[in-house]
């Protein structure tokens, strides 16, 4: 696959290494260094948005013509130092995203585990592959994205449309809080399938 990275920081250079380890082309640009328009224009299959919180919304509305139809992955997370959800009270971060790039085919994704986590190969845990949830609209693009969760050596989880990528943006800001500030074993909360009640 041909995938662009919108971003140089640790989850561009933790998931474009494990891709290209997988035999993908990436392309990866940022702020300072590279062409974003390139990285995009790249990104025939996927890009892979990168870049902080604060600054998605504008990259991907500058962006707009190059993304319109192309598998948007967003991995940001819209949470602030005192772990706040920046997003309390209105749409998602994946949701303002798709509304800047209307055309672009989004889907949350990868926003949960550290990038320390995605570097692993492949991430498995007491003999367990991660999973990884996904929230989008669009069937295609999602088969694209599970593949290149597969190509981590990961699981995909469907997660919902991208109505519900806010929970996973609120889940992300629930683990790093209890990860970070309490230094929680924040895997412990949920127990396995059978005792769910499904
Ligand atoms: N780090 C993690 O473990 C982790 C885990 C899950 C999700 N996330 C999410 O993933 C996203 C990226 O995190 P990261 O840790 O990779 O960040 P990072 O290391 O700080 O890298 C951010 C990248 O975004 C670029 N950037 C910043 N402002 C920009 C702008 N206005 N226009 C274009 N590019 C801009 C930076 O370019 P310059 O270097 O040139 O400034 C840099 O390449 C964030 O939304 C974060 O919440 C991170």
């Amino acid at each position: 696959m041909r995938i662009g990275i919108l971003g140089t920081g640790s989850m561009a250079r933790a998931l474009g290494e494990q891709w290209e380890r997988a035999g993908h082309e990436v392309a990866a640009a940022g702020r300072s260094r590279g062409d974003l328009r390139g990285a995009a224009e790249h990104g025939t299959d996927a890009v892979l948005l990168a870049v902080p919180h604060a600054a998605a919304v504008d990259v991907v509305a500058g962006l707009e013509d190059a993304l319109r139809g192309r598998v948007l992955i967003d991995c940001t997370n819209p949470v602030g130092p005192d772990f706040a959800l920046l997003t309390a009270g209105g749409p998602a971060a994946a949701e303002r995203i798709a509304a800047a790039a209307p055309g672009a085919r989004v889907v949350k994704a990868f926003n949960l585990c550290h990038e320390s986590v995605w570097r692993l190969t492949p991430p498995v845990f007491a003999g367990r592959p991660l999973a990884v949830p996904l929230c989008g609209d669009d069937e295609a693009a999602l088969t694209v994205v599970r593949r290149l969760v597969r190509d981590l050596g990961c699981v995909p989880l469907h997660a919902g449309g991208l109505d519900r990528s806010g929970l996973l943006e609120a889940t992300a800001a629930l683990l790093i809080r209890l990860w970070v500030a309490e230094g929680a074993d924040a895997q412990a909360i949920v127990p396995p399938l059978e005792f769910s009640g499904a």
